[in-house]
């Protein structure tokens, strides 16, 4: 079968007579064949293992038909063999949070060839069965940052909050370093054959814009300046921060579905290509519903710079799976 280079084009914002469509978190605990290989593994000995990570990450292909690949592992990965001690529980849990200057001293650099092999040998037999993309991805230095100072998840994350209003140095140090191991570990997922990155910065929406704009942002333009592949940029409830993220010279922007899509290619200039936006709650409803959704998406992505569709943040557990079928059948006009 000839590739199916959908995705790249969007990237590229050439036309396509559809838009591409994969979904974040698209292989996980709502699919029985993922659960069938999880039930006999942790989720870290899953993403540690390429022969059972490739397995899962082509799930969503070949069940599903996504016209993407988005490779098996955590935004967490990258985090462990630095120093920090982490479990999924099956939320993160993390022993020994970051907290002082002395803690983020005794955090290694990350070396992400031998740190994290695994992670490209799975790559590495992905790219050799695949006849879509495969996207590459890692947290951004912000979301690693909440998790590490926090120690687990949260809905407020106060212990950045704490860090960023009284140890501003503190906290660029944190963000320094992270920034510096993110750009080689996308990097090496590129060489490895990854044919986009997605970055995702999942709790980027808790500070106030001027926050964002002084103490974060800066860090996503210079990882996204030295990544040599279409790099897609998420902040989940980041449409309040367009006017700061349409700096970027990024191929895509993740948007969520707090906005609709005209808006957002409006509040971005039309620069980029807008990947999303359905609400992933709508998987609940039933197939009328996720057609008319679906396709109000598609008739705003047309108007747009470029489209991919997706939802606007990750399939939950327990979606129903004929509702994700029936989406990806109805984008691809099927
Ligand atoms: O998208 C994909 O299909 C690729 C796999 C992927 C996972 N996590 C698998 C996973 C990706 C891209 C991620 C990214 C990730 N991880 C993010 C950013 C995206 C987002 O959802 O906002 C974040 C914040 C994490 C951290 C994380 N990992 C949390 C908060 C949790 C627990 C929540 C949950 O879904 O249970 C995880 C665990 C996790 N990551 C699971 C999977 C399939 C569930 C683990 C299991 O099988 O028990």
């Amino acid at each position: 079968m000839a590739f199916n280079d959908l995705l790249l084009k969007a990237l590229h914002k050439e036309k396509t007579e559809r838009p591409p469509v994969w979904l974040m978190r698209q292989a996980g605990r709502y699919m029985p064949e993922y659960m069938e290989v999880r039930k006999k593994v942790t989720f870290l000995e899953l993403c540690k293992t390429p022969e059972l990570a490739c397995e899962v990450t082509l799930q969503p292909i070949d069940i599903l038909g996504a016209d993407a690949a988005i490779l098996f592992s955590d935004i967490l990965i990258p985090i462990e063999p630095v120093g920090i001690d982490l479990n999924f529980n099956p939320a993160p849990v993390i022993a020994n949070p970051v907290r002082t200057q002395d803690d983020i001293n005794k955090l290694r650099k990350l070396n992400p060839e031998s740190d994290v092999p695994f992670v490209y040998k799975t790559i590495d037999l992905l790219v050799k069965k695949l006849n879509v993309p495969l996207i590459g991805f890692s947290g951004a230095p912000f979301t690693l940052a909440c998790y590490m100072t926090e120690g687990a998840g949260s809905k407020s994350f106060i212990e950045i909050r704490k860090m960023m209003l009284n140890s501003p140095a503190l906290f660029h140090s944190l963000m320094s370093k992270l920034t510096e191991d993110t750009i080689k570990y996308l990097q090496a997922q590129v060489s490895h054959g990854c044919a986009a990155v997605q970055m995702f910065d999942t709790w980027a929406g808790i500070l106030p814009p001027a926050e964002y704009k002084e103490m974060v942002f800066p860090y996503v333009k210079e990882i996204s300046e030295n990544i040599s592949a279409p790099f897609i940029y998420f902040a989940k409830d980041g449409s309040v921060y367009f006017d700061t993220i349409k700096e970027l010279n990024c191929a895509g922007i993740g948007v969520d579905w707090k906005t609709t899509l005209i808006e957002a290619d409006k509040k971005l200039d039309s620069k980029f290509t807008l990947q999303g936006n359905m609400d992933p709650a709508v998987l609940f409803s039933n197939k009328e519903t996720v057609e008319k959704t679906a396709k109000d998406i598609i008739e705003q992505g047309k108007q747009c710079a470029g489209h991919i569709f997706n939802l606007g943040h990750g399939i939950m557990p327990q979606t129903p799976v004929e509702n994700v079928k029936h989406l990806i059948n109805t984008v691809k006009g099927l």
